[in-house]
Parts: C-alpha cells; sequence; structure tokens
C-alpha cells in the first residue's frame, strides 16, 4: 500500500466521480483505476461501489475513508511543521476573530513593533475553529480567540475574561440606564451573532434553574421555545443544553430571552441595534462602535464576561511569541488589567 494509492482512494472517495478525480490527481483514468484496483487487492476489501452512479462507497469503503483521510490531514501537518522546525519563517502569522480587533490588538502590535522594530507581523481574520486549521497548516503561527478548544495538536493560554456590555438603540427607555440586569433585557428581541457555539461539555450542567420568560409575542423569526403564559406555570423545563454563547449567559440566570435573530456577524448585530431593531451584547472593547446610534451600558452581573485565549501548536512555538506575550502583558500593565503571566510550554 502506498500514498499513490491512497491519494486515487480519496480522490474518488469524495468527487464520487473517476473523471472528477482524474481531474483533481492530474492522473490518466486507466492510472486511477489501476491504484484504486491494487488498494482493494492488497486489502482484500471492496471500497468503491463501482455499478451505482454516482459512484459510492461501501461500507468498509466508507469506514476506511474516515480513518485514513484524518491520518492523511495528519501527516500533512507533520510534514509542514517538520519544515517550520527546520526554518522557522521571520514573519510572525496571526490569526485573529473579529471582535478582538476592536480592542487592544492594534496596542500591542504596536508595542511588539516598538520593542522589536525588525519583527514582520502579518495579521489574519480568520474565525475560531478555522484557526486550528491554520495552525496546523502553518497558516498562521498564534490564533487569538474567544473559545477554548481541545484538539490534541494544540495548547492554549486564557490571557483574561472581558465583560461583555448591552448595546441599546439610543432611543431606547433603558438607553440611559448605567447597571443594567439581564432579567430587564429578557422582554426585548436579543440580536444573537456567534458563529461557534459552546462545546456540550461545558454546559450540560446549567441547565437553566427556572425558564423565567417574560412574555410570548411573536414580532420575528424565532421566538423561543414556542412561549405560551402556560409555560411560566406548570410546563417541565427544558433539558437541552443551551451552547448559543449568548443565550447560556442569559440561561445562567435562568432567563430565556423571548425573541431572537441571529444574523451573521458581530457588525451587523450592532447594525441592527442601531436600526432600532433588537439589543445585543458585546465585548467592552467593542464600545467606541456607533456611538451616534448605539447606548452601551454596563451589566452588574461580574460573570457575564467573554475570555479571550491565544492558540499555538503543542509542538512548534514560533520563536517571537513570548515576545508578543510580553507585549500583550506590558499593555495590561499599562492599563491596569489584571492578568496571570503564562508561557506556552514547547515540547521539543
Ligand atoms: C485583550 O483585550 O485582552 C486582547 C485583545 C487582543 C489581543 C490580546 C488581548
Amino acid at each position: 500500500m502506498d500514498l499513490k494509492q491512497l491519494n486515487a482512494f480519496i480522490a474518488v472517495a469524495e468527487l464520487r466521480s473517476f473523471s472528477a478525480a482524474t481531474a483533481k490527481t492530474g492522473l490518466s483514468q486507466p492510472s486511477l483505476s489501476r491504484l484504486l484496483k491494487q488498494l482493494e487487492t492488497e486489502m482484500g476489501v471492496m471500497l468503491v461501489d463501482r455499478y451505482h452512479r454516482p459512484l459510492h462507497l461501501t461500507e468498509a469503503g466508507t469506514f476506511f475513508y474516515d480513518k485514513i483521510s484524518t491520518i492523511l490531514t495528519e501527516m500533512d501537518t507533520v510534514i509542514s511543521m517538520t519544515q517550520r522546525l527546520s526554518t522557522p519563517s521571520s514573519v510572525l502569522n496571526i490569526g485573529f476573530v473579529p471582535s478582538i480587533l476592536y480592542g487592544l490588538l492594534p496596542e500591542i502590535i504596536a508595542m511588539l513593533k516598538q520593542s522589536n522594530p525588525d519583527i514582520e507581523v502579518n495579521l489574519k481574520d480568520i474565525s475560531s475553529y478555522q484557526q486550528m486549521d491554520a495552525l496546523k497548516s502553518g497558516d498562521i503561527d498564534i490564533g487569538f480567540g474567544r473559545f477554548a478548544h481541545q484538539d490534541p495538536w494544540i495548547q492554549q493560554i486564557l490571557l483574561r475574561h472581558e465583560r461583555y456590555v448591552v448595546a441599546l438603540p439610543k432611543s431606547h427607555p433603558l438607553a440611559n440606564v448605567r447597571e443594567q440586569r439581564l432579567i430587564d433585557l429578557a422582554n426585548n428581541r436579543l440580536i444573537l451573532y456567534h458563529q461557534t457555539h459552546l462545546p456540550i461539555s461545558t454546559t450540560t450542567t446549567t441547565t437553566p434553574i427556572a425558564n423565567k420568560t417574560i412574555a410570548n409575542k411573536t414580532i420575528d423569526n424565532k421566538p423561543i421555545n414556542n412561549n405560551k403564559p402556560s409555560r411560566l406555570r406548570n410546563q417541565p423545563l427544558s433539558t437541552e443544553p443551551v451552547t448559543e454563547p449568548l443565550l447560556y449567559l442569559f440561561a445562567q440566570y435562568g432567563i430565556s430571552p423571548f425573541m431572537t435573530t441571529t444574523v451573521s456577524d458581530l457588525q451587523v448585530a450592532l447594525g441592527l441595534v442601531a436600526a432600532g431593531e433588537g439589543i445585543t451584547l458585546v465585548p467592552a472593547s467593542l464600545k467606541t462602535v456607533r456611538t451616534e446610534q448605539i447606548s452601551y451600558q454596563r451589566l452588574i452581573h461580574e460573570n457575564v464576561t467573554s475570555p479571550i485565549y491565544l492558540h499555538t501548536l503543542k509542538d512548534f512555538v514560533h520563536p517571537q511569541i513570548p515576545e508578543l506575550l510580553s507585549a500583550i502583558y506590558q499593555v495590561y500593565e499599562q492599563r491596569g488589567i489584571t492578568y496571570r503571566r503564562q508561557k506556552f510550554v514547547s515540547q521539543l
């Protein structure tokens, strides 16, 4: 069994067509068929059902595809990491989720460049999950995000927890209330914008104590739990874990906002708030966005926060990462932000 045979199988399995697989691999159709046949003969297993169109995998083929594609991806990661170890790039490639950019990131990069004038930094806007693949493929060396990841290749540092603030239209009756409570916000349409949901395991133990749903009006596309007044009295509570990050914050206090609208990102969510379409919660560093139309107010709850994580590979820590961490801590010190100094461990 060799890599050529495995790559031929992967191409056919993914494209479900010999002609599409020949275009992808650059092999002729007879060569592709021969490699696949050799693989099946060596394994003594039929992997592809050739008698149906589009082609599909046998049960054994599906199992083999699931396992072998993971192994081949890991092999690519190992090759790319080995190449980087031998000649680390002089550029530090940094991935970040958009909400990080509104906060301290520009200041941290300026501090890093001030202390290391020769450093070259490349910033890439990239979602939390994609950062994991980008770290493995070498597209980025470090990623800033707001979710913890459990991945055997990745290590992470929790930098700090940032308080959420509520974003309300300026004309909202609560717009000038300085200290807000989630319970007072639950009667509004809540605009949700997270693309990444919390891992189930972090939420299974926090089923709402009681769903204090405030109203049952339907203004929008998503009334929560099809609320009816009777729900407030005798209905059993939902035991499904809440994984949507903003709903999770409300659920911690036993509250279900009565109406939600989901949008593609944080900028759109703030646009809708500005247009008077609802309210949302954003990390405090977003407080400078659209301030003519939006009023940002503190929440009294200290644990309504969004974490900021730094991720990198376990086996390869780019030589400039300690400098980046020290720039972050310098900015925290200048701003009086409480933090705990941490280091990434280099396994090699
Ligand atoms: C922060 O707000 O703590 C932060 C923002 C960007 C990068 C690192 C930290």
